[in-house]
Formats: C-alpha cells, sequence, structure tokens
C-alpha cells in the first residue's frame, strides 16, 4: 500500500468514526476543528474527486464524508425508506426539481432521480441544508422519515427531498459515480 493510500484510508477512518450515528453528533462537532487541523484546506480543496469505501456501511446507516471543506451524506437506505420515498406524489412537494449533478436540470425529483444507483438503495447528497447551511441530522430524523435540520425546523424525507420548513430546496445531489461495487467516486 502506497502511503498516499494509507493516508486515505487513515482520514476516511477518522471521518467514519467522527460523525457515525445521531448519538455522535455531539462530539462530531467537537472533532471537526480537529479533521481541519489533520487536513489543510488548501489541500482538501484540492481534492476535488476522492473515492469512498461503501462496504462497511450497513443497510438502514450512513457514512458522512467530508469533500471540498462540506459534509457529504451516503445512505445505504432500507427496503422501507425507498418504498417511503416511492409513495409521494412529485407534483406534491415543495420542490419538484431532483437537485442531481448527474442529471439534465429539468429532470423531476422522483426517488430514482435522486438515487445513485438503479435498485434505489444508494442515496449520496451534500449534508448542507439549503436553508441556511446547517448540517442536517439523519437516520431517519424530522417528520418525513429522513433528515432533520433542528435550525429553523427543515424536515427533509429519506431521498433527501424539502417537505417541511424554510428550506426552499431538496438537499443537492453532487456528481457522483459508482466505480466497482463498493466504491463511490465523488467528483
Ligand atoms: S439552516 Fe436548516 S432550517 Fe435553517
Amino acid at each position: 500500500m502506497s502511503h498516499a493510500e494509507d493516508h486515505e484510508g487513515t482520514r476516511r477512518d477518522f471521518l467514519y468514526y467522527a460523525t457515525a450515528g445521531a448519538g455522535a453528533v455531539t462530539v462530531g462537532a467537537a472533532v471537526w476543528p480537529l479533521v481541519n487541523q489533520m487536513n489543510p484546506s488548501a489541500d482538501v480543496q484540492a481534492l476535488s474527486s476522492i473515492r469512498v469505501d461503501i462496504s462497511g456501511v450497513a443497510e438502514g446507516t450512513q457514512l458522512t464524508v467530508k469533500w471540498l471543506g462540506k459534509p457529504v451524506f451516503i445512505r445505504h437506505r432500507t427496503a422501507d425508506e425507498i418504498e417511503s420515498a416511492n409513495s409521494v406524489d412529485i407534483s406534491s412537494l415543495p420542490d419538484s426539481n431532483a437537485r442531481n449533478a448527474n442529471l439534465a436540470a429539468d429532470a423531476d425529483a422522483s426517488d430514482a432521480n435522486r438515487a445513485l444507483d438503479g435498485e434505489e438503495k444508494w442515496l449520496v447528497m451534500m449534508g448542507v441544508c439549503t436553508h441556511l447551511g446547517c448540517v442536517p441530522l439523519g437516520d431517519g430524523a424530522g417528520d418525513f422519515g429522513g433528515w432533520f435540520c433542528p435550525c429553523h425546523g427543515s424536515h427533509y424525507d429519506a431521498a433527501g427531498r424539502i417537505r417541511r420548513g424554510p428550506a426552499p430546496e431538496n438537499l443537492p445531489v453532487p456528481v457522483a459515480a459508482f466505480d466497482g461495487e463498493t466504491t463511490i467516486v465523488l467528483g
């Protein structure tokens, strides 16, 4: 293993433990500055594309990684989450646009257009509330089984679409693609 690969693996592990689970939110908030010290922002900014190993992300859990200085949520969704996301009438959504950088700008916010893979198991999106930029809580938080931003009360559903609250848009899906079955490339 090269030094660069070793460094990459160590950094990912660190981010995983710093942000895993709702119970670690307080710890995560305290740890982010340390992560910043370990990864100078100039260095982070230079990493326009990163590879994320998702082999350890069990169904019903999510991984948070830092990319271009911002958190990215990578969730392995359950069948119930996918079904719930598909049961929504798109025309009833506050934001009916997919907000998916991998699709045409006018793609609608169907669950298939939000998910990364054809089976809709994997959801990858920026962990930045579209209201004023807080990091929403995940793991089924909020009234719609997805994410909840406690800053001003924005509720996102299991596809990361805004359902209630002041946030104007769905959580954006960044440029992302699978490279093999267990690696997601961001950027
Ligand atoms: S920043 Fe999320 S609701 Fe205001």
